[in-house]
């Protein structure tokens, strides 16, 4: 591919999997845990469950058709299909939280690289639940580990946008995912029949709705739109890439499902094995790095050689699924940069990556050596995580969720979601209709409710 062509998908299956490659990731496993655990379990679930039908869906479909239409970045496809109006602040917040997004996010998948040479080195063997737990601890606050592991991170996601979408991103998910669904497979039912399992089960299966309150809902609602790489217009620049005969209600809930299924499977290797050897369920960030260690060596335990292998192939395959997310939103800047500044590439790319990883420093550093220093109580890690995905993210799609349902020609959205009258379309108007009225007012009441405004 020349340097400065747009990237494209080869096949249908590539589509599917590139999209479902940026949706599943650390979100999945790593963050749809600690939230479900701080917010008290299977209640956040359904609450999980309702925001990714009600609003993912729909929201995916409207950024999928936004950006095939436009055929252009975020920013520019907003300023295609409304000149001269001021949405295309959409697309540019949209950029910002990519890249507020990225800097962070690459700090924990740099964890993963730590994970994976304490993996490959048997690192974990003979230790106990407490000596996981510190040496995480001692881990992520040593000022240089965690950076250097982020900057090799952030460098292999810059390699591969560099070399184009189609021979880095499609051939690598083509093998890596279904890989990661069996190992996770596999690992739910080693966590399941640990000694003890059931309350971590239970924890999963049994709501106590009485723990619920404003922010398990704003909670819930940011995690749909994280995981399911929705509201900065990361899709959408995806599907500026499909072809034309590319299914949108389709791919969006093959997307969907596999999402969500690798996130409640994720939460059923951890809770279980977290009860089991007595960790808190509201650890937080920390909560699958000192959980995990422990299923491989507690479910193996007679099996070192396994132990070994299943920890190894697991630390791997997560570092990938953060790779085709940290591609994902890697992507959505450097196209931004590239296409509206006239820069190379090369040069946009570079951009980005410097300044996450300028960013992604000071957000690992918060984590340990400069701790004390907060905003609104929060580290600077947790400020980036929640004004992302709390905020930026939700407002961009109740933003792109009114664009779609008020402002768009509905010829145009016909079009797209019937691939010009050639697909059969029993969802247009129920899709209308919530991209209209209730994702907007979903969204906006969880808003004021949770900040205090009512
Ligand atoms: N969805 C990814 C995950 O679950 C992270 C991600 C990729 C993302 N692109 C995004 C989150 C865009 C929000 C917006 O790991």
């Amino acid at each position: 591919m020349a340097k400065n062509d747009r990237a494209h998908f080869g096949s249908k299956l590539g589509v599917i999997l590139a999209s479902a490659g940026s949706a599943v990731g650390l979100g999945n496993i790593w963050r749809f845990p600690y939230e479900t655990g701080n917010h008290g379990g299977a209640a956040f679930i359904l609450i999980y469950l309702g925001c990714v039908v009600l609003l993912g869906l729909p929201i995916m479909i409207a950024e999928f058709l936004i950006g095939r239409h436009s055929r252009a970045n975020t920013a520019r496809a907003f300023q295609i299909l409304a000149p001269s109006t001021q949405w295309r602040w959409v697309g540019r917040m949209g950029v910002l939280a990519g890249l507020l997004i990225l800097s962070y996010y690459s700090v924990v998948a740099g964890w993963t690289l730590e994970y994976i040479t304490e993996a490959v080195t048997n690192g974990f063997a003979g230790k106990s639940p407490a000596d996981f737990i510190a040496s995480f601890q001692s881990f992520s606050s040593n000022p240089w580990k965690p950076i250097f592991w982020l900057i090799i991170f952030l460098l292999a996601t810059h390699y591969i946008i560099v070399r184009g979408v189609e021979k880095g991103i499609e051939k690598s998910s083509k093998i890596m995912m279904p890989m990661l669904f069996i190992i996770i497979l596999i690992l739910v039912a080693c966590s399941v029949t640990l000694p003890g399992a059931e309350k971590g089960i239970e924890f999963l299966l049994k709501p106590d709705f009485s723990k619920v309150d404003g922010s398990v809902f704003l909670g819930a609602m940011g995690q749909a739109f994280f995981s399911l790489s929705l509201g900065m217009g990361c899709l959408c620049t995806y599907a500026s890439y499909f072809g034309k005969d590319t299914n949108l209600t389709k791919t969006a809930l093959s997307v969907g499902v596999i999402d969500t299924l690798v996130a409640i499977l994720a939460g059923f290797i951890i809770f279980p094995a977290a009860f089991s050897v007595g960790i808190q369920p509201d650890a937080g960030p920390s909560l699958i790095f000192i959980t995990l260690p422990n299923v491989f060596q507690q479910a193996f335990s007679g099996m070192p050689v396994l132990a070994y292998l299943f920890s190894v192939m697991f630390y791997v395959l997560l570092a990938v699924a953060a790779l085709t997310s940290t591609i994902s939103l890697h992507e959505v800047v450097t196209a931004y940069l590239h296409e509206e500044f006239h820069l190379t590439r090369g040069k946009a790319a570079r951009l980005v990556t410097g300044c996450c990883i300028f960013f992604g420093i000071f957000c690992s550093l918060s984590l340990g050596v400069t701790k004390e220093y907060t905003l609104f109580g929060l580290s600077m890690f947790d400020l980036f995580d929640f004004t992302t995905a709390k905020i930026m993210l939700p407002l961009g799609g109740m933003c792109i969720s009114i664009f779609t349902g008020w402002h768009l020609n509905k010829s145009i959205v016909w079009e797209e979601i019937s691939n010009n009258g050639s697909l059969k379309t029993p969802f247009y108007k129920l899709l209308i209709f919530i991209l209209k009225f209730i994702a907007p007012i979903a969204i906006a009441f969880i808003f004021i409710h949770e900040l205090g405004l009512l």
